[in-house]
């Protein structure tokens, strides 16, 4: 039997009645390359903090879509270039750093900090050969509060018109955004689809069942736990449980008496989250690409406020990689259903998990019928 494509409209609408996208949609490799065309291409990329690329030559390499890139400081400001020389297409820069020039480590092909080719060894005797024909692409590069990131997509709206007021609503949990030290850098890699893996952080419906530590610091209960979509962002609140800042939670907790009273968890439009956690100022930021259908590889940066002891860093780091052990095992059975392809559909709570129902209304509209 030929299976119909599933048109926008119907999904749209299956959406509306709680109805989730099919099975396929996570572990078909097409949808994968469709979305990273469609999605990742044409939205905002975290590439780094903006107080890693304070002097000019500072840069920072990443990947936007599956695009190398790299964003440095020049006289001008911020700029972004597909970090790939245009000789053989090896990649420029590696990690992060600062530089005078961008050298290519393949055949030293050399560009300025404004992108120009300026030095290519035997060019001199090649004909019709000309410097200015081959400079670094250049691509979107913006600073939101101390965050930045690249565009592919020149017609994209700002980073600003996207997300400016989660800036607004984090100075409002007690976290000082311009303050912020970054502590941590960490690569991961886990085994279920991109979308498994954000669907799951998009709800708090599983806390209690699933994650006992951070249900006994933060209250999970749907009457206080907030959740709000904002078009390119959505955010989710739960205050601080009164028994975990007494000490007398039932679980051992880190120690969550400092001056952030609530949690806050972000999710920005297509693959980035910013986390807050109650204690002393926090916050953590992570990006979710797709590694094929089938996994996913990320990112998380930590940052602590000025003058955070690092005994509770270290207790926060640890809090949340036990959460997010927690998940893994979650997404990674899912995705063992989802494979299955049976049953085809889930079924939402739309009270509960309308941030997922949005997320999964907006891959719709971006991949279009499929
Ligand atoms: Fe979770």
């Amino acid at each position: 039997m030929t299976q119909l494509p599933d048109t926008s409209s119907s999904l749209l609408s299956a959406l509306d009645r709680g109805e989730s996208l099919p099975a396929r949609w996570y572990t078909d490799p097409s949808i994968t390359e469709r979305e990273i065309t469609h999605v990742l291409r044409k939205s905002w990329n975290y590439i780094g903090p903006l107080s890693q690329l304070s002097a000019i030559g500072d840069y920072v390499t990443g990947y936007a879509g599956g695009v190398p890139v790299v964003v440095l400081r020049n006289e001008s400001g911020l700029a972004g270039f597909v970090n790939v020389c245009r000789h053989r297409r090896h990649e420029v820069m590696k990690g992060r750093g600062n530089a005078k020039t961008l050298q290519c480590g393949y055949h030293a092909w050399t560009y300025d900090l404004a992108g120009g080719l300026k030095r290519v060894p035997r060019s001199a005797s090649e004909p019709n050969f000309d410097l200015a024909d081959f400079p670094l692409l250049p691509i979107r590069a913006e600073a939101l509060g101390p965050f930045v990131f690249v565009n592919l997509d020149a017609e994209a709206p700002t980073a600003r018109s996207c997300y400016g007021p989660v800036l607004d609503l984090i100075a409002e949990s007690g976290v000082v955004l311009d303050t912020l030290v970054p502590y941590s850098r960490e690569e991961w890699r886990s085994n279920a689809n991109w979308k498994t893996m954000l669907e799951n952080y998009l709800e708090c419906y599983h806390c209690a069942v699933a994650h006992p530590g951070f249900n006994a610091a933060i209250d999970v209960r749907p009457d206080v736990y907030t959740l709000e979509t904002h078009g390119y962002f959505s955010s989710q609140s739960g205050p601080v449980r009164p028994a975990a800042l007494e000490g007398k939670a039932r679980t051992r907790l880190y120690d969550v008496s400092g001056t952030v009273r609530q949690s806050q968890y972000h999710f920005l439009w297509p693959n980035v989250t910013i986390n807050i956690n109650p204690g002393f100022p926090n916050l953590s930021i992570d990006v979710w690409t797709p590694d094929g259908p089938n996994a996913t590889k990320g990112i998380s940066e930590q940052f602590f406020g000025p003058g955070v002891s690092d005994e509770f860093a270290k207790s926060l780091v640890a809090f949340n990689k036990q959460v997010a052990a927690e998940d893994d095992a979650l997404t990674d059975s899912v995705q063992r259903g989802l494979l299955g392809g049976i049953p085809d559909k889930g079924r939402f709570l739309t009270n509960s998990e309308h941030l997922v129902i949005h997320f999964q209304k907006m891959i719709v509209e971006a991949v279009g019928t499929y």
